[in-house]
């Protein structure tokens, strides 16, 4: 799927932008605080509902206005719509219809983000790596969606259970039958996108030089039975007044040469480990669905050295889909193929301020 038309309108720095976009590359060029981050954030909070920064959602809305709007018309004419207001409220439409739910407006943008935070992927907890792993298996595995979200029902309700005033083992026997069912369907289709994952990017990392000793794991979040791991953990469980044991603590465990990725890389090697990942993912998709993802790639020149930004760029071409890339300047890229004959979309401080 690709976005033909994008319209921003009070998103931070960016009062009203209105872009027809290549299906291909755009590049998006211009100096710090110009808005090009802002962009690529626009088109993420389109298809997540949220931003990709650290950042309060009503903090995205443009100071002294009162609602965001992001709009685009995607390949095959579908047109899709968010608007957030100060009051906290959102609509999300689909052909001008409110959509069900955020995941029907996900499944027709799937994004990948290679950004400066992209290193957290080794660095913080388990969560964006449980992320990563979801989101292959929510755009790739029909059944994922409903599994994952009857699994969350359920875990709410245990844990609301769970921090009942005297609350029993017995009290909870009725969570934990589906409760361990659930678990076990989630943790058989994550099993299978691990390693499906693995080999493509292994496949991957000889285009990029990288390491090929290169294993990945999935913890699927405790030991032994599920159904006796929760019997274990019931005090404990009952102090917290929250469910230790399950898939919502799973990780991925990524080994290279046999050390943990996160002590034995460079920065640099992360953020190329990181890049070969979401690739791996950009092309199971592909040939699982025969359709392409947006690829943001937010200041490609700080995140990859010229040698890896022309790797990046073959892939990328190869994979066909449709990318957004900034940086500050034309010349900090390498002069790969893909931008010949491109007119740049180019900001200046002003350009887009209020
Ligand atoms: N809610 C907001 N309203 C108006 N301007 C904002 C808001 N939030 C951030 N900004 C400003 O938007 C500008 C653009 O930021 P950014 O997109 O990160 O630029 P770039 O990526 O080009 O360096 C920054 O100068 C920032 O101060
Ligand atoms: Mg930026």
């Amino acid at each position: 799927m690709n976005i033909n038309e994008l319209a921003i309108y009070s998103f931070r720095n960016v009062d009203e932008l209105v872009l027809d976009c290549n299906a291909g590359f755009n590049l998006i060029l211009g100096p710090n605080g110009s808005g090009k981050t802002s962009i690529l954030e626009a088109i993420y909070y389109l298809s997540y509902g949220k931003s990709f920064r650290k950042t309060q959602n009503a903090k995205v809305i443009q100071h002294g206005h009162s609602s965001l709007c992001v709009r685009a018309i995607l390949s095959g004419e579908k047109h899709l719509g968010i608007q957030r207001h100060s009051n906290g409220s959102m609509d999300l439409k689909i052909n001008g219809e409110l959509a069900k739910s955020k995941a029907d407006v996900a499944s027709l943008l799937p994004i990948q983000l290679i950004n400066p935070d992209s290193y957290r992927f080794f660095d913080d907890g388990p969560d964006w790596r449980r992320k990563l792993i979801d989101w292959g298996l929510f755009h790739v595995e029909h059944q994922y969606l409903s599994v994952w979200r009857k699994f969350q029902r359920l875990l709410k309700q245990r844990n609301a259970a769970l921090r009942k005033q005297g609350v029993k083992y017995d009290d909870l026997q009725a969570w934990d039958v589906p409760y361990v069912e659930l678990s076990n369907a989630i943790t058989s289709l994550r099993q299978g996108y691990v390693e499906l994952l693995q080999n493509k990017v292994i496949e991957l990392s000889k285009a990029f030089n990288f390491f090929a000793d290169l294993s990945f794991s999935y913890d699927r979040g405790w030991r032994g039975k599920l159904s006796e791991a929760l019997y274990s953990s019931f005090v404990r469980d009952s102090i917290l007044g929250y469910t230790q044991k399950g898939p919502q603590r799973a990780d991925m465990k990524i080994l290279v040469n046999g050390h943990p990725a996160a002590h034995h890389l460079s920065r640099g090697q992360q953020k190329s480990l990181v890049t070969i990942i979401k690739l791996a993912q950009a092309y199971i998709y592909k040939e699982s669905l025969n359709k392409s993802c947006v690829f943001l790639i937010d200041d490609l020149p700080s995140e990859l050295d010229k040698s890896n930004q022309d790797k990046l760029l073959s892939a990328l071409s190869d994979l066909g889909g449709q990318v957004f890339i900034t940086a500050i300047d034309r010349n900090d890229l390498f002069s790969h193929d893909c931008f010949k004959g491109l007119a740049p979309v180019v900001l200046n401080v002003s350009s887009v301020l209020v």
